[in-house]
C-alpha cells in the first residue's frame, strides 16, 4: 500500500483550481438513475468515490462514457437490477443516494449498509423515517436494506436531526413520487442546492433547497440534462488552510467564496489575510495568528469537515483554543495521531482544547479518515522533519490530485510504496 512521503518546513505559494465537489457529486451520479434519459455531468471530481458509484452503476446495467476526465455521460435506460453489489457499496457512504434513487424511478432498491469513514455511529434513521413517510415498506436484514413501494405519495417530513444525507434522499425519492412533499429542518448545505438545480433541470419541481423546508411536488417523467457540478468548498478550504498555517501565499481559482463564508470568517478572526473576489479567494499566511474557538453546526455553521484541519492550524495559534464538534459524536480520531506529532491537545467529551503555540515533529501518522488524512498533510507540511502517512487511500478517496496541487505550491510531498 504506498504512503504520502511529506517533508515540514515549505511556504505554500501559488495558485490552485478546485476542482468539482464530493458530497454533491456523489449524489448527482445515483440521482441520474431517476430519469430513462442520457445525464451528461460536467466537472466531476476525478477522486476514488466517483470511480467506485461509477462501478456501481455499470453493475446495474448502466452506460457510461466518460466524455473528458470530468465529464461523465449516464444512460440509465439499460438498468437491470436494483442491487447494487456490497464489494463496491461498503467503500462509500453515499452508496445510501441508490436508496432514494431506484425506490424513487424502479419501486424496489436492495443496498447493503454503506462504508465510509468512521466518525463514530451515523445512523440512517431518518432516510429510513422519510422513505416511510412517503409510502415505502422499509427492512434491514442480513446487512441489507430493502425497500420497496408499489406507489410513493407526497408526505410531509419533518426531520428529527438535520442530515445532509437524509435530505438528499428524501429529495431523490420525492421527485418521482405523487403529490407534494415538504421536508421540515433540512439540511441547507450547498451540496444540496446543486443535487436541487441537477433534478430541476431534467424537470423537477422542488423549491426552497437551501433553506430549512424544501417542498417538491412529484413528477411523472424526467427528461435529459447536462450539469456542471460546483467547486469543492472543503477542498477549497483544505488550500486555504495549508497556505495560511505555512505562513504562505495561496490564490484558489473557480471557487464559490460564500461558501466558504464560515472558514473566511474564522481565519480572518486569527488575523490571517483572506482577500475574496467572485470567484477566487487569496489566503495570505501570518507568522503568528491568534488563537480561536470554533463550534462545527450544520451549514452555514463551521463545517464538521474542515474540523481536523483547523486544530492543526490553530497548533500554530498564540494561546489556548477550543474546538467542539457539534455534528458527529465521535470525530476526533486524528487527535492522537497530533499529539505524537508533538501537539497539546486535550479531549473532554466533544470540546478539544488546543494550546499552541507548538513546533510540531515529522511522525508516522496514519490516515484514519478522509479530512484526518488531508489535516496530516498540512501537519506534515508545518513539522519538523519527515511525516509518513498510511491508509491513504482515504485522501484519494476525496481529493483529486492532492500530492501534484500541493506540489505545484512548493510542498515537498511524494507517494512511496
Ligand atoms: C454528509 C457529508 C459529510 C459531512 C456530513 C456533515 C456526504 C457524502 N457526506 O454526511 O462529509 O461530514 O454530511 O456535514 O455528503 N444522523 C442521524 N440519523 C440519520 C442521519 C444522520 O442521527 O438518519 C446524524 C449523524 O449521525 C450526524 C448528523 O446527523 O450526527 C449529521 O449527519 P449527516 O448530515 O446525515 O451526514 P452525512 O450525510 O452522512
Amino acid at each position: 500500500m504506498p504512503r504520502l512521503h511529506v517533508i515540514g518546513g515549505s511556504r505554500l505559494s501559488g495558485s490552485v483550481r478546485i476542482s468539482g465537489a464530493k458530497n454533491a457529486a456523489v449524489a448527482i451520479i445515483p440521482a441520474a438513475l431517476l430519469t430513462e434519459a442520457t445525464v451528461r455531468i460536467e466537472n466531476l471530481p476525478n477522486i476514488y468515490d466517483i470511480h467506485v458509484l461509477v462501478k456501481i452503476l455499470q453493475s446495474l446495467g448502466v452506460k457510461t462514457v466518460w466524455e473528458t476526465p470530468s465529464t461523465l455521460l449516464i444512460d440509465p435506460s439499460t438498468l437491470s437490477s436494483w442491487q447494487p453489489p456490497y464489494e463496491l457499496v461498503k467503500k462509500l457512504r453515499a452508496s445510501y443516494y441508490f436508496l432514494g434513487s431506484l425506490v424513487g424511478r424502479y419501486g424496489q432498491a436492495v443496498v447493503p449498509v454503506p462504508g465510509g469513514c468512521d466518525l463514530g455511529p451515523r445512523p440512517i434513521d431518518q432516510h429510513i423515517k422519510g422513505l416511510a413517510a412517503l409510502g415505502a415498506n422499509v427492512n434491514m436484514e442480513h446487512g441489507l436494506i430493502k425497500v420497496s413501494a408499489t406507489k410513493l405519495t407526497g408526505a410531509n417530513i419533518y426531520l428529527d436531526v438535520v442530515s445532509v444525507g437524509a435530505t438528499i434522499n428524501i429529495m431523490l425519492a420525492a421527485t418521482r413520487a405523487s403529490g407534494r412533499t415538504v421536508i421540515e429542518n433540512a439540511a441547507k448545505e450547498p451540496e444540496i442546492v446543486d443535487v436541487a438545480n441537477f433534478l430541476n433541470a431534467m424537470g423537477a419541481k422542488i423549491r426552497g433547497a437551501g433553506t430549512d423546508v424544501i417542498r417538491i411536488t412529484g413528477v411523472n417523467e424526467l427528461g435529459p440534462v447536462s450539469h456542471t457540478v460546483i467547486p469543492d468548498r472543503i477542498e477549497a478550504g483544505t488550500y486555504m488552510v495549508a497556505g495560511a498555517a505555512t505562513g504562505g501565499d495561496v490564490l484558489l481559482h473557480e471557487v464559490i467564496p460564500k461558501h466558504l463564508d464560515p472558514l473566511t470568517a474564522k481565519l480572518r478572526e486569527m488575523d490571517i489575510q483572506v482577500e475574496v473576489a467572485d470567484d477566487s479567494i487569496r489566503v495570505i499566511g501570518n507568522p503568528c495568528p491568534l488563537a480561536a474557538d470554533i463550534k462545527t453546526f450544520p451549514y452555514p455553521g463551521f463545517p464538521t469537515d474542515m474540523q481536523a484541519l483547523a486544530m492543526v492550524l490553530l497548533t500554530q495559534a498564540d494561546g489556548s483554543s477550543m474546538i467542539t464538534e457539534n455534528v458527529f459524536e465521535n470525530r476526533f480520531k486524528h487527535v492522537d495521531e497530533l499529539k505524537r506529532m508533538g501537539a497539546q491537545i486535550k479531549l473532554e467529551g466533544r470540546t478539544a482544547f488546543i494550546t499552541g503555540r507548538t513546533r510540531l515533529s515529522g511522525a508516522p501518522v496514519k490516515a484514519t479518515d478522509l479530512r484526518a488524512g488531508a489535516a496530516f498533510i498540512v501537519a506534515g507540511l508545518i513539522a519538523e522533519g519527515e511525516t509518513v502517512i498510511s491508509d491513504i487511500n482515504h485522501i484519494y478517496r476525496g481529493y483529486e490530485n492532492i500530492c501534484e496541487k500541493m506540489a505545484a505550491l512548493g510542498a515537498q510531498i511524494k507517494e512511496i510504496e
